[in-house]
């Protein structure tokens, strides 16, 4: 069913890509080795089809088929990450490895020459090995580090680039990197490495946008925001028990990063969770780092829009479980999906649309209407998924109309929308077995022709009419 509602003249549709996921060429020309590049070659069966990222969807050789597709979706911005050892070898700021400048020019002044703003990630997980040799993000080192390689962006970039996001999915970054370590480095110190590691995202976080502000503020004019990802999380009864479990287990995730980063510090909640669970378990001081009071004016206020990355929902009840120590254990609350949602081919991402809208009015209330654009939302294909597409298009209709309600009935403050993903491409320990894209590609054929899938016609319908019809099913691109 056709919804009146319709997306303001100005809201910004775009696609959003990183580049360890898309460009190839991990060695073309000086570039440095990533912990992507170094865990895939070192230990293929992380990788559930022992794939990697060496090819991909060879952007670094394909950036006019890209530029080509992102003009026929009609985008009006296109979100992609830099990637830091393609322009600094060295991890460091000695040394800047040209043949990256040249492709990144390159990628930015077409995206401007036809009309698409760029908005830029600095850090979508493929850091450089050395610093990783040095302890990754668990070392304090990495702020100064980050801020460098940040400077030099803004040096090199920042006269066309006027949307930047530091760092993508710190809690992706931080648990799953080194808390269950199921992502690059692969660590394993779950409520320790990963508060330690978050603690020095956030510092990196407020560095980045510290040196923004001095340095390069007056004469760019750009916007610098950092890239949160949560489910919504719903209250699983409406007794006082579950909704304080479900405030506790967004403030854990999703506030982790941003309470510090809007506010100035942890959030309250989490502070005394980690801290009394420290207590219990005879550690000898709180797992959660503390900031300085010059640490936390430095941090605080560091954000000029939120981009937020949303996928799916869960019932949250109150309880204690997971492994001791562990995030989720220090949440005492406990999360489960219902069966009778649909999933996509990522079990997990379940298709909730309702969720997205309760979280959009969440972020409103909590974080003062700050600005939002949807930086990532998307379903998961399989492997053997066409270019029929037509559980993604379902996907993308029902979550777009309750961005629409949120916008017009609850009066939300959203700018923008980035779907996940523009083409299909290397989904980090799942390889090439999941497909998130609106292009399809086989990555068996060595042309890496890319196809548009039934959801790119949707999309591109949608973003010129700026109106959702459920029952629009086009069979090509609008003119
Ligand atoms: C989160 C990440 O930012 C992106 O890299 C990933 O491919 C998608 N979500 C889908 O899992």
């Amino acid at each position: 069913m056709a919804t009146s509602l319709k997306f303001p003249k100005d809201f910004k549709f775009g696609v959003a890509t990183a580049s360890y996921q898309i460009e190839g060429g991990w060695n073309a020309k000086g570039k440095g080795e990533s912990i992507w590049d170094y865990q895939t070659h070192t230990f293929p069966h992380k990788i559930s089809d022992k794939s990697n990222g060496d090819v991909s969807c060879d952007s670094y050789n394909k950036l006019d088929e890209d530029i080509k597709n992102l003009k026929q979706l009609k985008v009006r911005m296109y979100r992609f990450s830099l990637s830091w050892p393609r322009l600094l070898p060295s991890g460091f700021a000695n040394n800047i490895n040209e043949d990256g400048v040249r492709y990144y020019n390159e990628l930015i002044d077409k995206l401007i020459a036809n009309d698409i703003e760029p908005m830029v990630t600095l850090y979508h997980w493929d850091l450089p090995q050395s610093i990783e040799n040095l302890g990754g993000w668990t070392s304090r080192a990495i702020v100064d580090y980050f801020g460098d390689y940040a400077r030099i962006c803004y040096e090199l970039f920042g006269d066309r680039v006027k949307n930047w996001i530091t760092i993508n999915e710190p809690y992706s970054i931080c648990e799953w990197g080194y808390g269950d370590g199921t992502m690059a480095p692969y660590y394993k110190s779950m409520g320790i490495g990963s508060y330690a590691s978050g603690h020095n995202v956030i510092l990196s976080h407020a560095a980045a946008y510290n040196i923004y502000n001095s340095e390069f503020r007056s004469k760019q004019k750009g916007r610098v925001g950092i890239t949160v990802e949560t489910s919504w999380l719903e209250a699983d009864s409406d007794t006082k028990e579950d909704h304080e479990a479900a405030n506790r287990m967004i403030q854990m995730y999703f506030g982790w990063f941003l309470h510090p980063i809007i506010k100035g510090d942890y959030p309250p909640v989490m502070r005394t969770q980690v801290d009394k669970k420290s207590k219990e378990q005879n550690f000898p001081r709180s797992r959660l780092p503390r900031f300085s009071a010059e640490e936390i004016s430095q941090i605080k206020g560091t954000i000029d829009f939120l981009g937020l990355n949303h996928y799916t929902t869960f019932m949250v009840k109150n309880g204690s479980v997971g492994q001791v120590p562990s995030n989720y254990n220090d949440m005492e609350a406990t999360r489960y999906q219902k069966s009778e949602w649909k999933h996509s081919a990522r079990e997990i991402f379940k298709l909730v649309p309702w969720g997205l809208r309760k979280l959009l009015v969440w972020v409103k209330n909590e974080y003062e209407n700050i600005e939002v654009i949807i930086t990532e939302n998307g379903y998961a294909g399989l492997e053997k998924e066409t270019t029929e597409d037509l559980d993604r298009i379902e996907y993308y209709n029902l979550y777009l109309k309750e961005v629409l309600k949120a916008i017009h009935v609850d009066k939300c403050n959203i700018t923008g929308y980035m779907a996940w993903s523009f083409m299909d491409n290397f989904e980090w320990s799942d390889g090439y077995t999941l497909r998130f894209g609106m292009y399809y590609i086989d990555f068996k054929d060595p042309k890496r022709e890319r196809k548009p899938k039934k959801s790119a016609f949707v999309y591109q319908n949608i973003i010129v009419t700026k109106v959702i019809d459920e029952n629009l099913l086009p069979n090509t691109f609008l003119h």
